[in-house]
């Protein structure tokens, strides 16, 4: 009998996929692994990671933290910590959010966001609202909830018996529109959809969900910025909550701190979690307008939003997120943002004009290749050809299906980030 137990990795196959890797350490964007490699993690380990691997100011701040205190339920409670990630979200959130609510990762502060929409409505003697509208292509976690509102995918297929009914709308996938327009041309027309649904049963629906800007795990799809201004008028016009998913899109990854900021909108309900620590601790994050939580607050008990997790709040990822948001402060973040959003840029161009390749997209420091493939989809038959590919020429990227993208740590030296794309290059004429 082997004296361990095995660990079963999550999006691995036990019988298709190799072995996983042992990571020693990592620094910066580097990841040095047992049998000796070094590899660039070319994707944050899943879009976390902002400042670096084993980033020692935010190490420091854990550690300072655990001295003090590691956690305390946050019912009846609270501590310094947390408060002081209140006062510096609030320097950079929009401004109408006035409440922040803690959870544990980004599917459950989709949860979250969800369940506050629905009971704001019946708080509000409107029970009939009970509806969710989410788009095309969305993906929001693999919780029961946040896979009810992403889109059907391999993901989702064994659970239909699972998830919960949603209205599904277009969304701003502009390389194959829904509507069969031309961007150039277009006024956006693939929210004409939503507008017939919130026209018709506006009364019935609580919510909209959206991954602002950029639809992440559905195939890195960008959007216009109009799409979402769009979204958000609808919603005001038929009173309906605006929930924005910010857990990819958050803290820098758009070039703005949020997406929504490069909209200018102003969501109802904001999720946010990974880059909120910097990628070293767990936490999720909905933030609210005062309008939310107004209803909540109440003398009827039954009011009261009955919905919290064991480690919420914590105090060791509070400690995370406050010195990853001290960096921002005094580091020049936004300039190396910028650097990476003009590398992809300038590479982007030029793959643009390889044959094998259907479509770029961008957006800040995502950049993406929409390979032209006869099985296009998460299951296409590049996938691990261009995984196994990277990693042989020491680059971390996980494509999705036939769309290839580098979402990098902001600590990225140019050279670096060149060389990912080197590597592409030569993957798509090699493997092509
Ligand atoms: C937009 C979006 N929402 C929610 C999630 C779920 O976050 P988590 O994996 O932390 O539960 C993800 C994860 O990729 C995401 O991209």
């Amino acid at each position: 009998m082997s004296s361990a137990l095995r660990i079963w990795h999550p999006f691995t196959n036990g019988a298709l996929d190799p072995a996983p890797l042992l990571v020693r350490k990592a620094e910066g964007v580097y990841l040095y692994t047992a049998d000796g490699r070094k590899i660039v993690d070319a994707i944050s380990s899943w879009w976390v990671n902002l400042h670096g691997h084993a980033n020692p100011r935010i190490g420091e701040a854990i550690a300072q933290q655990a001295k003090k205190l590691e956690h305390v339920i946050v019912a009846g409670f609270s501590h310094e910590a947390a408060e002081e990630l209140a006062v510096r979200l609030r320097k950079w959130a929009p401004r109408e959010l006035t409440y922040m609510f803690f959870s544990d990762d980004g599917s459950t502060a989709v949860e979250v966001a969800l369940k506050m929409a629905v009971q704001y409505f019946q708080n509000l003697s409107r029970p009939g609202k009970t509806e969710i509208v989410a788009l095309a292509h969305g993906y929001h976690g693999d919780t029961a909830g946040a896979m009810s509102v992403s889109d059907e995918s391999p993901f989702t297929a064994p659970f239909q018996s699972m998830r919960y009914n949603v209205h599904r709308v277009h969304s701003a996938y502009c390389y194959r529109c829904p509507v069969g327009l031309k961007r150039e041309s277009c006024h956006i027309e693939c929210t004409n959809q939503l507008e017939e649904l919130l026209k018709q049963r506006g009364e019935h629906i609580a919510c909209v969900i959206v991954e602002p800007l950029l639809q992440g795990a559905g195939g890195m799809i960008v959007h216009p910025v109009e799409f979402l201004q769009r979204v958000r008028a609808l919603c005001t016009k038929y009173d309906v909550l605006l929930i924005a998913d910010e857990v990819l899109t958050g803290f820098g990854r758009t070039g703005k701190m949020f997406a929504c900021d490069l909209a200018n909108v102003v969501p109802d309900l904001m999720c946010v979690s990974k880059g909120i620590t910097g990628g070293f601790m767990t936490m999720g994050v909905t933030l609210s307008t005062d309008r939310v939580e107004s209803a909540f607050r109440s003398e009827n008990r039954m009011h009261t939003f009955y919905h919290g997790h064991s480690y919420t709040g914590n105090a060791l990822a509070c400690a995370a997120a406050n010195a990853n948001l001290q960096i921002f402060e005094d580091e020049a973040v936004f300039d190396r943002i910028a650097t990476i959003a003009r590398i992809h840029g300038e590479r982007l161009s030029h793959l643009a004009e390889m044959h094998q390749v259907g479509e770029v997209r961008q957006i800040g420091t995502m950049g993406a290749v929409e390979l032209v493939a006869n099985d296009a989809g998460y299951l296409s038959a590049l996938r691990s050809k261009l995984y196994g590919f990277f990693l042989q020429h020491g680059v971390l990227l996980r494509p999705l299906g036939n769309v290839v993208y580098v979402l990098p740590p902001y600590v990225i030296e140019p050279e670096e980030l060149h060389h990912v794309y080197d590597v592409i290059t030569e993957a798509i004429e090699t493997l092509l």
